[in-house]
């Protein structure tokens, strides 16, 4: 039963084949990531013991959030785990598209299957400017359901420290901050330092360097 477990996770994901690819090992050490690589490497290593604690990945855009969560995903696939990839658009996608007709998948299939994962990557959190009451419903069940089942979740997200530590960002996702802090109650925060790798590109580029 465990390989269906593993084909729906799969099925479900928006893993393209760049974000199969990423490692670790192509992962550059550079200064401000130095936490986040460890806190990755601990939640894979020790992947049984932490139980329902995940990972809330945070920082500034291109300084290698996915690339690191891909690594982490990639390697728990790689051992056998259910892993399901999405970015929040993909996943309100997902479930919004199950209202269709013509879908043959439902949205309690798709809400069963973010339950029951062994690892769920819950990619540009919070990206969406402004949530519907479903996205909000939607958010709050798999939290609340992947808690309940100690089963973790490893977030990326483009918030600022100041916008993290914000007293009104909990609101976002509900009126009582209820989602919110469930997540943060479950989640090792780290907050990613490193500077914008794609700009560090195009300036080299630009200056006829190597990348
Ligand atoms: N430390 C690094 N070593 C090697 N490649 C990196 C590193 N950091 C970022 N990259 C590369 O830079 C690109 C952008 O990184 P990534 O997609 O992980 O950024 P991000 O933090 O998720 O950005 P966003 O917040 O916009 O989603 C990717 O191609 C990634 O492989
Ligand atoms: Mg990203």
């Amino acid at each position: 039963m465990k390989r269906n477990r593993i084909d729906r996770a799969l099925k479900l994901s928006s893993m393209k084949e760049e974000l199969l690819q990423l490692t670790f090992t192509t992962f550059h050490q550079v200064t401000g990531s130095e936490t986040a690589y460890e806190e990755m490497k601990q939640a894979v290593t020790n992947f049984e013991e932490r139980g329902k604690v995940g990972i809330m990945l945070f920082g500034e855009t291109g300084n290698g959030k996915t690339h690191l969560t891909a690594a982490g995903a990639n390697e728990m696939i790689k051992r056998g785990y259910s892993v399901i990839f999405l970015t929040e658009k993909d996943l309100f996608s997902r479930l919004s598209e199950t209202k269709r007709f013509s879908n043959p998948e439902s949205l309690s299939e798709i809400m069963q299957t973010c339950y029951e994962a062994d690892l769920l990557i819950w990619d540009d959190f919070l990206s969406s400017q402004r949530l519907s009451a479903e996205e909000k419903d939607w958010t709050f069940q798999i939290v609340n359901g992947r808690e309940r089942a100690n089963k973790p979740i490893w977030f990326t997200s483009n918030l600022s420290a100041e916008e993290f530590e914000h007293k009104q960002t909990p609101f976002k996702l509900d009126d009582k901050g209820r989602t919110w802090w469930r997540i943060l109650a479950n989640c090792v925060c780290v907050y990613n330092r490193a500077n914008n790798f794609r700009e560090q590109l195009v300036i080299k580029r630009a200056r006829g360097m190597k990348a």
